[in-house]
């Protein structure tokens, strides 16, 4: 569904993305761990072009992204950022209308569309109405995910999306997320920087290290045999965590 071929990038003299190749089926649910400057972002915006990438190829369904016009390349591409992006002067429901209205899908059809994607991300219908300043952190970032559904996307890209989330809210839209995925087939990139979230969502777990793959396993082979370098120092530091809660719980 995604196939990265050789995919280098750079700002001036540093190089972001280093020789990248990696393919992504039609259904799989891939998460981009990786410190911070690793070239995640990146990697990712290469994607829908939002970022121009030096050397190789990024394909989509097949085909070369940079042979396709930026914006119907998107139409097939949901796209989540931390913080959102809403636009604070209009109404939740036309937040999310902005992107069918583009691409002309019937305004006859408006309020069913937005009704039922609201209700996909478990959000009353009385939120369409409201600006967004008027929403909570969490029903912001769901609005978000509506927004990004609304075109009906076959590829979800998610830069960051529970970032700015306490983490309970971070859970629960995670968990929602996941089953949104497996409902509606969707093929999932998730960036984070949460080797724990990557872990407990993801069907694969991508570590990017100074624009290189360190590691691409599933959860369960990842936490095994990551070794003792970067993969493995992310990943002893989730398991650290969980162990000291749970000593803790039993009086250490
Ligand atoms: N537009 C840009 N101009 C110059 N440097 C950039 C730009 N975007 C990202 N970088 C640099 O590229 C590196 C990788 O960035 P990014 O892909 O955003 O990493 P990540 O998402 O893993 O934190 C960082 O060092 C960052 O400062
Ligand atoms: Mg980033």
């Amino acid at each position: 569904m995604i196939r990265f071929s050789h995919v280098s990038k750079s700002y001036g003299a540093r190089r972001v993305l280093d020789d990248v190749s990696l393919a992504i089926p039609r259904g799989e649910f891939v998460a981009l761990v990786g410190q911070s400057g690793a070239g995640k972002t990146t990697l990712l915006k290469a994607v829908n072009r939002l970022t121009g990438i030096d050397a190789g190829k990024v394909e989509v369904s097949g085909r070369d992204v940079m042979a396709q016009s930026p914006s119907v390349l998107r139409r097939g591409i949901g796209y989540v950022f931390q913080g959102v992006g809403l636009f604070p002067h209009m109404s939740v429901a036309e937040n999310i209308w902005l992107v069918p209205r583009l691409i002309g899908q019937p305004e006859a059809q408006r309020e069913a569309r937005i009704a039922e994607l609201l209700d996909l991300v478990a959000l009353p219908p009385d939120v369409a109405n409201r600006r967004p300043a008027q929403l909570s952190g969490g029903q912001a970032q769901r609005v978000g995910f509506a927004r990004a559904l609304a075109a009906g996307p076959s590829i979800m890209l998610m830069d960051e999306p529970f970032g700015a989330l306490d983490p309970v809210t971070r859970g629960e839209l995670g968990a929602a997320y996941r089953a949104l995925h497996e409902r509606m087939g969707l093929t999932s990139l998730l960036v984070t920087h949460d080797m724990a979230e990557a872990l407990l969502l993801a069907d694969r777990v991508i570590v990017l290290g100074e624009g290189s793959i360190l590691a691409d396993q599933p959860p369960a082979a990842l936490i095994r045999q990551a070794g003792d370098g970067p993969a493995g120092t992310m990943i002893a530091a989730a398991r650290g965590t969980a162990a000291r809660l749970e000593a803790l719980a039993r009086g250490r």
